[in-house]
């Protein structure tokens, strides 16, 4: 038995969501009228209280698209050093957008209000104009920690009053608010645009959903054809994401209490150094010095355990809804 723990994109489709896909109704989305493109865009729009949604082939192209419509260059995006729109896409935001970035070093992926209050550009022109705030939920490079309600409400208010446009990389935001017990709509009012994941621990084979206003969602559409992003029967894998959607989210506790477990057991091995807390479905420890990370993979990937470095000496396990008891047996076992 495999037990991949690599990611939580790594799940296959179930039987119940291959076969929502093979019944999924389509049409030709770049003409508009696949049914269950719009279904799936309207569903996710509705749920997080957004006009509009737009079907993506990924979190990165989301991301993109939001930081294009939001920014002229040469504007300033203000996120996290350890965002995912900054560490991981590639430098997207220079090279679509032409902006650059402030990074604020936060507690985990997450920063005050006081702390984004004293990164914000004055209107003076050797600075580039502050354009966009990006926060990420949960962040993934900091182990699934999320953010408190009440600090996003803080600088959703202050953003509001200064006219900044607030977007969320929520690839996991399911996982934020199963964690917390809060729902979409309470979370999709502090944000101008939302970017979410099916494709991780929702467990759908591909895809992502940026939400907004309607007249972002008609810029954003604009943008997805320039970025090549315009599927044509995409309903096939918006089946998927609605399958996902309906039969996916409260599981996500289970992911979460797996990757307590594991963080409990890997606290007493004698190869970890460190551990972050585990908050949601992300584990992320430290190696001892004396141990060889690469060797450590190598060894677990010859037992049939699959994880991935995220740094020098640092490790991230990724629990999802591929793994269930009996891999967490194996795990139990094998670790
Ligand atoms: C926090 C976060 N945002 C965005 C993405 C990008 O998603 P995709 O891999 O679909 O481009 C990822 C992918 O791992 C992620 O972890």
């Amino acid at each position: 038995m495999i037990v991949d723990l690599r990611s939580d994109t790594v799940t296959q489709a179930t039987k119940e969501m291959k076969e929502a896909m093979l019944m999924a109704e389509v049409g030709d989305d770049v003409l508009g009228d696949d049914p269950s493109v719009i279904a799936l865009e309207n569903l996710v729009a509705k749920r997080f209280g957004h006009e509009s949604g737009l079907f993506c082939p990924s979190g990165t192209m989301t991301n993109q698209i939001a930081i294009k419509v939001h920014t002229n260059a040469p504007g300033e995006v203000i996120c996290d050093e350890l965002a995912h729109i900054y560490r991981y896409e590639g430098g997207g935001m220079a090279f679509n957008s032409g902006v650059s970035n402030r990074l604020i070093q936060g507690d985990r992926g997450r920063f005050t209000l006081e702390q984004l209050k004293a990164e914000i550009n004055p209107d003076d022109i050797h600075f580039p104009p502050t354009q966009l705030v990006s926060l990420e939920n949960t962040c993934n490079k900091a182990g699934g920690c999320y953010w408190s309600l009440s600090e996003l409400e803080r600088i959703s208010n202050f953003c509001k009053n200064e006219g900044l446009p607030l977007h969320l990389d929520g690839a996991r935001i399911y996982n934020a608010l199963v964690a917390q017990n809060t729902s979409e709509a309470k979370m999709g009012k502090f944000f101008d645009s939302i970017s979410l994941c099916l494709s991780k621990g929702l467990g759908a084979p591909v895809g992502s959903v940026l939400t907004g206003t309607a007249d972002f969602i008609k810029k954003a559409r604009r943008i997805r054809k320039i970025f090549g992003g315009g599927m044509r029967q995409a309903g096939y894998i918006a089946a998927a994401g609605i399958y996902a959607l309906n039969h996916h989210v409260e599981r996500l506790a289970i992911d979460h209490k797996n990757a307590k477990e594991l963080g409990q057991l890997l606290k007493q091995k004698p190869y970890v150094k460190d551990i972050k807390p585990v908050d949601t479905n992300i584990v992320i420890f430290q190696l001892n010095t004396d141990v060889s990370m690469q060797d450590f993979i190598a060894n677990l990937d010859n037992k049939g355990i699959r994880v991935v470095s995220m740094g020098p000496q640092t490790i991230r396990l990724v629990t999802h809804l591929d793994i269930g008891d009996q891999e967490m047996d194996k795990l139990k076992k094998e670790l």
